[in-house]
């Protein structure tokens, strides 16, 4: 009979995000990889895989080959370490923390590193806003003019009406971001926010305005990921990787039944709770894909925290960090920032740091269980993990 191994985190770190004009995307990654598995005391005798998450790098730097980069620039080539990149979009990051899982899992490798990286602010304006509306469906979406933030304007509008939902409860989940962002030092805006403040800055796409939308970032983050068996043998503290899921949905939102459903985020959300053994009511914290804070309230929904169009009654007291289902300690996509290869791993990085209750004044009380919810764009694919003892 084959066994198959249980899955721990050993270590995590990560490069601040923001605009970080004097780091290269290689830079960015080694940095970040190099923390992780200082923080997981290994060598890189003990590594036997290394995934790479990245979106956008062939079009914004002009690299691909990713992996091999990676591995090079670390200089664990000379060791013939298998380096490869994985993309998903803006899931790229879990989407990978999925393969190395079932890497181990399997029983092939005992110790992965998985990094994602990305550099965004090279380029400015149309540009990036073109470069990122890749990630859409060319023919059917984005040669008309679709971008993720008109997408997700065009989402927000119809959800808003259909549930008579006020602007404020959109708002709300930036201005939680920016709370628990205050308390991260890795987070690219720092800065709180007023629901005034939130609701009145400048129209970005109607109805989501400069605050409703996550920016653009550079950034990495990297993790450590063992088998029982090396974790057993090392003596090492990790925290156990209970569920990992993927779903997809159509990539054309206009062939989904309902623009304001994620099936994506619901199914992999089914399969993840099935997996790990355990309901929404156990969950002790939530980093979701809020790239615009309307995928905020979605998230809450289909990941079963609330039922359709009622996300808005949860917003106020129960996602802060001492509510009853703390949403984004880190400071979420909205401020932590959104380098589209980097968000999913980073949000391993909190969730790390918050089971080990490492997380400093951002630190959730006595947390059990952590959710991850890493979405591509505007829903198409949804990579859920649950992470606990
Ligand atoms: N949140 C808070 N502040 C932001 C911000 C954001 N999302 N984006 C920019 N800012 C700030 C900048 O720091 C700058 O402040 P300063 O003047 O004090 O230095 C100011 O706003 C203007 O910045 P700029 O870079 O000129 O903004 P922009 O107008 O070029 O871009 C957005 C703003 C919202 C259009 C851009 O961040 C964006 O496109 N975000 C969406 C990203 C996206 O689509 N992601 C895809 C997810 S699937």
């Amino acid at each position: 009979m084959i066994t198959l191994s249980d899955v721990y985190i050993i270590g995590a770190g990560e490069t601040k995000f923001g605009e970080l004009w004097d780091k290269s995307l290689r830079n960015l990654a080694v940095e970040a990889g190099l923390k992780a598995i200082e923080n997981a005391g290994i060598y890189s005798k003990d590594i036997d895989i290394i995934y790479g998450a990245n979106g956008l790098a062939g079009v914004i730097n002009k690299q691909e080959n990713i992996g091999a980069l990676i591995a090079d620039f670390s200089g664990l080539s000379e060791e013939g370490i298998p380096a490869i990149r994985i993309e998903a979009s803006t899931a790229s990051g879990a989407a990978a923390v999925h393969e190395a899982y079932l890497a181990i899992k399997s029983g092939e490798y005992n110790v992965a590193v998985v990094g994602g990286v990305e550099k965004m602010t090279d380029i400015h304006g149309h540009e990036i806003n073109e470069v990122m509306s890749s990630i859409l469906d060319r023919e059917w979406e984005s040669f008309y003019g679709a971008t993720p933030a008109s997408m997700a304007a065009l989402i927000a509008r119809k959800y808003m009406k259909d549930f008579n939902i006020e602007k404020e409860a959109l708002s709300m989940i930036s201005v939680n971001d920016h709370e628990n962002a205050s308390r991260n030092p890795d987070a690219q805006y720092r800065n709180k926010i007023s629901l005034k403040q939130a609701m009145e800055s400048v129209m970005v796409a109607d109805p989501l305005t400069l605050m409703d939308c996550s920016p653009i970032s550079d950034g990495a983050a990297a993790i450590v990921l063992a088998s029982e068996d090396f974790v057993k043998r090392n003596k090492k503290d990790g925290v156990k990787i209970l569920a990992s899921a993927i779903a997809e949905d159509y990539l054309d939102v206009g062939s989904r039944k309902s623009i304001y459903t994620f099936n994506s985020t619901k199914k992999a959300a089914r399969l993840a709770f099935d997996r790990a053994g355990i309901k929404s009511d156990d969950v002790s914290f939530a980093e979701i894909h809020d790239s615009f804070s309307i995928y905020g309230l979605l998230a809450l929904e289909d990941l079963g925290f609330a039922d359709k169009g009622n996300a808005k009654d949860l917003v106020y007291d129960e996602i802060k960090l001492s509510g009853r289902i703390p949403l984004n300690p880190s400071g979420g996509l909205k401020a932590k920032g959104d380098p589209y290869g980097a968000v999913g791993v980073g949000q391993f990085v909190e969730a790390y740091l918050q089971l080990m209750e490492k997380a400093g004044d951002r630190q959730v009380k006595s947390p059990r269980y952590g959710l991850l919810h890493n979405m591509a764009g505007t829903g198409a694919t949804s990579v859920v993990h649950i992470l606990g003892d």
